[in-house]
């Protein structure tokens, strides 16, 4: 199954790196499993077609962290990985998989999420703390990911805190969160928003959700001491939808379009704001160390 088709790495050369990149590392290893691998070599490889599916499926933002992290995975000889909010650990199961040089670590304050990480990453080079991520040093780690959790987060300040402490000093940290589901989401979920606080604020954070703000989130980056590399959004309203309404085959091509598609539109100098999160709703971001 091919992850690049040559129409599509005309139209975004820089996604064309990455993908094209982690393709044939995967089937690099596949073939020769060596470390020493030459991106612009593919001498020896086997077709595209005897390779396994992409890194996740549903969700553009996590499949371009993903493969950026697969890209990191792919020049160095181990990567230290931290999951703050891993939730069941399944965002990385493929990645685990397909790169035995990853070290995981995940780690999530709800234990019935631990539970069936730890059940979906067995045998995997993965350790699953239960824990909210506040007040610790979870690293050294090259790469922290938070993928669809900071709008869970109650204390977004320590949270982000603890991105920073867990990162050695010239890691990254992908960060992703939810900017539409509030204000586009149902009464169900609003009513859900209204428990969750009063919740959180008599100490029960497992309910919380609220809306991420712009400004909230860069002003919590800079007073972590983290800095904001790149600032992306994913996601667009009716693609993630269309994405469910698909027949299995046509899924992998879908994707690919799809974050073509979506980093293309983050080309075309649509400037993010929050009035635009029912459209744009997913907020992403590469943050590194000050
Ligand atoms: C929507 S789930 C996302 C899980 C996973 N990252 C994914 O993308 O599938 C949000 C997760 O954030 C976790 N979470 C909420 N507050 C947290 C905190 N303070 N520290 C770490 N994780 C937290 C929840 O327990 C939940 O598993």
């Amino acid at each position: 199954m091919a992850i690049v088709t040559t129409t599509a790495s005309n139209r975004h050369p820089n996604l064309a790196i990455n993908l094209a990149s982690y393709d044939r590392q995967m089937i690099s290893q596949r073939k020769v499993a060596s470390p020493s691998w030459e991106p612009s070599s593919t001498d020896g490889v086997d077709t595209l077609g005897g390779v396994d599916g992409l890194l996740v499926y549903g969700n553009a933002a996590k499949l371009y962290c993903l493969t950026r992290i697969a890209e990191l995975a792919a020049a160095r000889e181990t990567l230290a990985v931290v999951d703050l909010g891993c939730g069941a650990g399944t965002n990385f199961v493929e990645l685990l998989r397909r790169w035995p040089n990853v070290r995981y670590m995940g780690v999530d304050p709800d234990l019935e999420a631990c539970t069936r990480a730890r059940e979906n990453l067995a045998g995997l080079e993965a350790t699953i703390i239960h824990a909210p991520a506040y007040g610790l040093e979870l690293g050294p780690a090259d790469v922290v990911a938070s993928f669809s959790v900071l709008e869970h987060v109650y204390n977004r300040s320590a949270y982000l805190e603890c991105a920073a402490a867990s990162l050695v000093s010239d890691g990254v940290a992908f960060v992703n969160y939810d900017a539409g589901h509030f204000v586009a989401g149902s009464s169900r979920d609003r009513v859900k928003t209204l428990v969750g606080g009063v919740l959180a604020r008599a100490g029960r954070e497992r309910w919380y959700q609220s809306f991420v703000a712009e400004e909230q989130f860069r002003r919590l980056v800079a007073r972590a001491e983290l800095r904001i590399v790149e600032a992306k959004f994913f996601n667009t309203a009716t693609l993630k939808e269309l994405y469910g309404k698909l027949p299995p085959e046509s899924r992998d091509r879908f994707m690919q379009e799809w974050l073509e598609f979506e980093l293309g539109l983050n080309d075309l100098g649509l400037a993010y704001e929050d009035a635009l999160a029912p459209l744009l709703r997913t907020r992403n971001f590469v943050l590194a160390r000050t």
